[in-house]
């Protein structure tokens, strides 16, 4: 069973909680990395730790939600390997896979309601890279990566 890590702030957990259970029942094994309570948080906190685990390959695919969803797509694009993208809606959601190879799908639990969010989930899921000429524009952005890696 392939595991996929899940993270929120207090403005996510809500939606968090339900993809936690729409994974169970498609055939996944959500790993819960919090939020576990309603208490205002700061994102970067549960953010952090999941790309983390993203970038050093500990785990493939995860999904970050706070209120809007920038706030997680920010941090979790800083770290090396990781391309997070930030979706409102199925198409975005199925070109993240398709187009971008994103590894976090990060959702705003203040933007979008359970059902669409639940649809997003399973399109980017089941979703292929198509790689090619898209692999080659990914290329060119993990340059970016090096350079910054680089500096001294
Ligand atoms: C919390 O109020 C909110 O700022 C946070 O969940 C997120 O939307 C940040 O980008």
């Amino acid at each position: 069973m392939e595991k996929i890590a899940i993270a929120s702030d207090h403005a996510g957990r809500e939606l968090k909680d339900d993809l936690i259970e729409y994974l169970s029942s498609i055939g996944f094994e959500p790993v819960d990395m919090g939020v576990n309570s309603d208490k205002s948080v700061d994102y970067p906190d549960y953010g952090i730790p999941l790309a983390e685990k993203v970038s050093v390959g500990e785990i493939s695919r995860g999904i970050l939600v706070c209120g809007t969803g920038i706030g997680m797509s920010i941090l979790a694009n800083k770290f090396r390997g990781v391309r997070a993208a930030l979706v409102n809606d199925v198409y975005t959601a199925k070109m993240a896979k398709e187009h971008n190879d994103a590894n976090i799908l990060v959702i705003g639990g203040r933007v979008v309601g359970k059902g669409i969010a639940r649809e997003m989930l399973k399109t980017w899921i089941s979703a292929v890279f198509e790689g090619g000429r898209h692999q080659r524009r990914l290329d060119k952005i993990a340059e970016i990566e090096k350079k910054c890696g680089d500096a001294d």
